[in-house]
């Protein structure tokens, strides 16, 4: 049975097919062919089963965006599909699971990489969301000028940059806050405006503790540390990928048109509680 006979429908992309990219991916890709994006064979082979049964065409490649080359071929294969009208990524890892230098590497550079390949093929009116973290609030150790580095490096460059070096970044935890803040710098000084000359917009979200399979991951490893945090927030729980969901569909939508180049919390008030003194990192 043909379901659709519309032919040239927009595409709407997600690279990283966890919790939280599906959450916002199913809030606005109606009536459009999907593109899934994901290391993990077996999460494709999840989701496309998933979204064929919704009725949608669904394209699936696996990409590991740690790559430059794997990212690149991804954005071309979305341009082959039609009109990409949104990208939405969420590839990522957290401190518990991997060394800082892949933090540095995925988090940080591959995000970089992504936001220059879809930049370039994003559709007119289109947008793109980039999932950051709560953690680029938390007083990243970097300089002013070493911030300015991170703005102006071009993404293959950034690996080299002394202040992301092994030397420096010692420990996930900081590699990770590192990333989630370049993550806002990079939206906010260069992707927006390269977006910008296509008619597209961009924008971070910064979600605060989401119960992921990720999230599950932090838990196992400090779990007296998060609730800690958890109890402090003005929320007092943890968040789902839903709440997510529902601010990325806003920011992706029309209902967001003048919105790019920012990064909205998205956290219960954990940084309105780190910064009003109710808890303390560490
Ligand atoms: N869950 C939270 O509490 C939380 C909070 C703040 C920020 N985040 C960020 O949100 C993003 C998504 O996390 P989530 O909680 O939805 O996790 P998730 O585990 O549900 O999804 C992450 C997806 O990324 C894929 N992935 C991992 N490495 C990849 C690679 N190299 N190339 C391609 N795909 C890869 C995984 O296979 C998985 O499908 C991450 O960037 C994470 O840092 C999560």
């Amino acid at each position: 049975m043909i379901f659709d006979r519309n032919d040239s429908k927009d595409v709407a992309v997600l690279l990283g097919a966890g919790s939280m990219g599906t959450a916002i991916l199913r809030r606005v890709c109606a009536g459009m062919t999907i593109l899934f994006g994901d290391i993990s064979e077996k999460r494709l082979a999840e989701v496309k089963k998933e979204y064929e049964g919704y009725g949608y065409a669904v394209e699936t490649q696996v990409v590991d965006a740690n790559s430059k080359e794997s990212i690149e071929a991804f954005a071309q294969k979305a341009s082959s599909l039609g009109n990409v009208k949104y990208y939405i990524h969420t590839a990522g890892a957290s401190p518990n699971q991997v060394s800082p230098e892949k933090i540095i590497a995925l988090d940080l550079v591959g995000s970089a990489y992504a936001l220059d390949a879809f930049g370039k093929v994003i559709a007119k009116g289109g947008a793109g969301l980039l999932i950051s973290s709560q953690t680029g609030y938390m007083f990243p150790p970097l300089s002013q000028e070493e911030e300015v580095q991170i703005m102006t490096t071009p993404a293959d460059k950034l690996a080299e940059l002394p202040c992301l070096s092994s030397e420096r970044i010692t420990n996930s935890g900081t590699a990770y806050i590192v990333a989630k803040k370049a993550n806002h710098l990079q939206v906010q000084y260069a992707a927006a405006h390269a977006w910008g000359e296509r008619g597209a917009r961009i924008n971070t979200i910064s979600p605060g503790i989401i119960v992921t399979p990720l999230a599950y991951d932090e838990f196992n490893a400090n779990g007296e540390g998060y609730q800690r945090m958890i109890d402090a927030t003005p929320a007092k729980r943890v968040g789902s990928p839903d709440e997510v969901g529902a601010a990325g569909a806003f920011l992706l939508s029309d209902a967001a048109s003048y919105i790019t180049g920012t990064d909205l919390l998205v956290d219960g008030g954990t940084i309105a509680a780190l910064k009003n003194g109710k808890f303390r990192l560490g």
